[in-house]
């Protein structure tokens, strides 16, 4: 842990239930194509403890739309962004369903690089934004979906889409850090006096060994858009049942982390994501 990292000071049960079984019927199926989707408990726990109804929620790195949809069940008014046309399109399908299911609140995305955020949301949105609620892409996709015919495994859906610009899933860490630093200042601009951002994340292994502290390096990229760090959680990726962890990692996860330790690398399992909490000064 970085020396002026805060200590996590709670654990949100997120994962209690299998992210299908969050999503199924309150998302439409093609959500699955989406390699990194929030999960819906984590956004509706955010979206409940810091804002109010009728709030206005923003994510400028929407994917699949879930900040949108769970802002709209709580009854919030939520704006999102993405720069890849067919997540908007995703977004937008989980919007409609949201709305044919009788959320109480609304919801817009738009299609576009975040980078470049103020020429993209309204003008009426600056300043009036309650909660943050964004997850950056951390690497060029995730494990994805995976199927197994015969003696192969496949995988799909494991890439964040084909553009070699402005995603920043593509950029390498320098780019994708100054890139998200640039979208928090922007969202500094958006925010409410006292307004939260709540950033979820992971530290990421590249190359097997190679820790990359991601949470701290975010916590960094907010400082320097001038956000005040309030708070650091632990959001669960496994379930936690009588006092035991129940992984829910999936046949990847497992591999990678049995050939680590078959190569005397003393890995465990992600069973949780960072949230940092944060406010506009
Ligand atoms: C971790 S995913 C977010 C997933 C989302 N929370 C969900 O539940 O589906 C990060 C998203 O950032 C988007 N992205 C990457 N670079 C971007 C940029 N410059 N502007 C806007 N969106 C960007 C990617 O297309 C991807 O959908």
């Amino acid at each position: 842990m970085p020396h002026d990292m805060l200590p996590i000071t709670s654990v949100w049960l997120t994962c209690q239930q299998p992210a299908r079984d969050q999503r199924r019927g309150r998302y439409v199926p093609e959500t699955s194509s989406h390699p990194g989707k929030m999960l819906p408990h984590l956004a509706a726990h955010a979206i409940n403890s810091f804002t109010a109804p009728g709030d206005l929620v923003f994510d400028p790195m929407c994917g699949s739309g879930t900040t949108l949809v769970e802002a709209m069940h709580l009854g919030r008014r939520a704006i999102g962004v993405d720069i890849e046309p067919r997540f908007t399109r995703l977004a937008a399908a989980n919007i409609d369903l949201a709305v044919r299911q009788g959320a109480a609140g609304t919801a817009t995305v738009f299609t576009g690089d975040a980078t470049d955020l103020l020429s993209l949301v309204p003008a009426a949105a600056v300043g009036r934004v309650g909660l943050v609620l964004t997850s950056p892409p951390y690497g060029r996709g995730t494990h994805g979906l995976v199927r197994a015919t015969g003696a192969r495994v496949t995988k799909r859906d494991h890439l964040y889409g084909d553009r070699r610009q402005g995603n920043l899933a593509y950029a390498g860490w320098t780019r994708l850090l100054d890139g998200f630093t640039q979208i928090l200042t922007a969202c500094h601009r958006l925010l409410r006096p006292g307004g939260i951002v709540v950033i979820t994340c992971r530290p990421v292994r590249r190359h097997r060994d190679d820790l990359i502290d991601l949470p701290g390096e975010l916590l960094t990229a907010a400082r320097a858009a001038s956000l005040e760090p309030v708070q650091r959680c632990a959001a669960m990726l496994a379930a936690v049942r009588e006092g035991q962890i129940v992984h829910r990692a999936n046949m990847f996860g497992l591999i990678a982390v049995r050939r680590s330790r078959a190569a005397g690398i003393p890995v465990h399992l992600v069973a949780h994501e960072d949230v940092l909490v944060l406010r506009r000064r």
